[in-house]
């Protein structure tokens, strides 16, 4: 029997025989659930439902690995067109609803009731758990939590993870062998426990996308609060994150929080209720040659011909969704500052901000993106050359993927100065694509900070002086060490593909199914994943 992998950071090894992920993938069913599903549908005026791809960094990274292995995608119906699509595919017994031919992704919704929905989403997960992860509230005077925000979460977020539950666990019953279970970001923290409770053999995994505070900060919440998400956590396998630290987070938060939970720090593990649940790290990725494909697609080359209108001799890039944990604000107070600093360099250098309204049922992103707008407005009327015609800032609102990754190809400079953030995959996405030596200028608050910082200029987030200093640099840098830098940072992007970190999950889910330890509450010969692997997997 294969022994367990322990590398000391909490990062496992992919197993040598690659053939027994895929063996494993092929005999088992894969059910991946998040709430933002890869589609959305739309009801036309003819009756017929029209679908368009999600956004964001969880459907783009499941939906790359969906091309292969095709999970049955568990997700929440979060418009209007979803839920009516819903109630076709109940009416007419159509188990699982497919999209594109051959099928690009098979559906199921979970539908909850709109203010059931809107607690959970709106109230719950985005702003509070939202904000509490990306350490972003107020302290002194938020969150209050209030009877309201108690209903939200018995009525909206117990609520609805118990509906994905519900579903998770009546698809597994349907399938027939015990199916690979991965469970995406915050919204679902309450999953692993609810399906555990009713299927003790799930094999369930559990990735979040954000960032995961210390203990103290998560004292924001109240204590059945934070130890319910915890325990839900607890419920599962394996639990991943983006790096290391934010792994090292949740085991210390368990300890702090869960009755009887033991950390096994040397060994990234907690053990709780007789089980043993590994906590590991997964950096996440992207595709390369998807993004590169959608990059240079049609649809990109059309926006190639009306982007350039936006940029100058020198131009800097952000693209973001208009979302406060992106620091979006502090980035223009810097290049305000820049100006200010270097005159030289009024009317030569563009700002392009590629801003996706996000969230905007929410009224922190509604503020937040009237923040955004009055900051541009008051830095154009500062600058802006009625002789020459130059705006300092071209703020491009909207939602338009190939016109970003276009939008790539071209800046002189990308800032990314996240408060903190999971990963960034905008950082990712620009260092593959630019042709012009561009220089990323990164916060260390980013997960992408640790593998793409040797080539990147790293500021402090809250440093606006020192973000100025940072564009004057990247905008007075020798060609050489452009070049050199950017060489570095595409090196690092394309030999860290997103199927990796598909790969890595499901190699260590298999470990710990098989892994020989000594203790007797250790569920490894009970797991479904144990017998098919077990002959195959190489000994470290
Ligand atoms: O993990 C963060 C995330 O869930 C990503 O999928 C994406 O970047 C963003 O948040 C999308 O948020 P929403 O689904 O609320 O629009």
């Amino acid at each position: 029997m294969a022994r367990q992998t322990e590398n000391g950071h909490g990062l496992g090894q992919m197993p040598e025989d690659a053939g027994a992920i895929d063996r494993v993938l092929r005999e088992r069913p894969l059910i991946v659930a998040s709430n933002r599903g890869p589609v959305t549908c739309s009801l036309e005026d003819d009756g017929t439902f029209r679908a368009r791809k999600g956004s964001g960094g969880v459907v783009t990274a499941v939906s790359s690995i969906a091309r292969e292995h095709q999970p049955i995608w568990i997700a929440a119906a979060m418009t209007e067109g979803d839920r009516a699509r819903a109630e076709v595919a109940a009416r007419q017994g159509e188990h699982l609803i497919e999209f594109g031919r051959p099928p690009e992704f098979r559906l199921r919704f979970v539908v909850p009731a709109p203010e059931a929905y809107h607690q959970y989403y709106n109230v719950i997960s985005n702003p509070l758990l939202w904000f509490l992860q990306h350490y972003l509230w107020d302290t002194p005077r938020s969150p209050d939590i209030t009877h309201e925000i108690w209903t939200a979460w018995y009525d909206g977020y117990v609520a609805v993870n118990r509906l994905f539950a519900d579903e998770i666990v009546a698809t597994c019953e349907r399938c027939e062998t015990q199916p690979i279970v991965m469970l995406q970001d915050y919204h679902l923290y309450l999953c692993g426990g609810m399906v555990r409770e009713r299927n003790p053999d799930a094999i369930l995994q559990h990735f979040v996308h954000i960032p995961w505070p210390d203990p103290d900060y998560w004292r924001l919440l109240p204590m059945a609060m934070r130890r319910a998400i915890c325990e839900g956590m607890l419920g599962n396998d394996i639990v991943g994150f983006q790096t290391p630290e934010h792994a090292r987070s949740f085991m210390y938060t368990c300890e702090a929080y869960v009755d009887g939970a033991e950390i096994d720090y040397d060994r990234s593990a907690v053990r709780w209720n007789g089980r043993r649940i590994e906590v590991r790290a997964y950096p996440i990725s992207i595709d390369a040659n998807a993004v590169r494909r959608i990059a240079y697609s049609k649809e990109a080359r059309s926006h190639d011909r009306y982007l350039p209108n936006h940029w100058n001799e020198f131009t800097i890039l952000r693209v973001d969704r208009a979302e406060p944990s992106k620091n979006i604000v502090r980035g223009f107070q810097a290049f305000d500052r820049f100006l200010e600093a270097h005159r030289e360099f009024q009317g030569r250098v563009n700002f392009v901000a590629i801003t996706v309204p996000s969230r905007m049922d929410v009224p922190e992103y509604q503020d937040y993106l009237d923040d955004v707008s009055a900051a541009v407005g008051r830095i154009n009327a500062r600058y802006a050359n009625v002789e020459t015609g130059w705006q300092p800032i071209h703020l491009i609102m909207g939602e338009n993927y190939p016109r970003a990754l276009a939008a790539m190809k071209w800046y002189d400079v990308l800032l990314v100065n996240a408060i903190i953030d999971g990963m960034n995959l905008v950082a990712k996405e620009g260092a593959l694509l630019n042709e012009r030596n561009g220089v990323l200028i990164l916060s260390e608050g980013a997960g992408a900070a640790s593998q793409l910082g040797d080539n990147a200029l790293i500021i402090a987030p809250a440093d606006v002086e020192g973000t100025a200093d940072a564009m004057h640099q990247a905008l007075t840098m020798p060609l050489a060490d452009r070049r050199r830098m950017a060489e570095g940072l595409r090196r690092a992007v394309e030999a860290d593909d997103v199927a990796d970190w598909f790969r890595q999950q499901i190699a260590d889910l298999i470990r710990y199914a098989s892994a020989d330890e000594p203790d007797a509450d250790h569920a490894d010969a009970s797991s479904p994943l144990a017998s098919p692997i077990e002959p195959d997997v190489a000994v470290p």
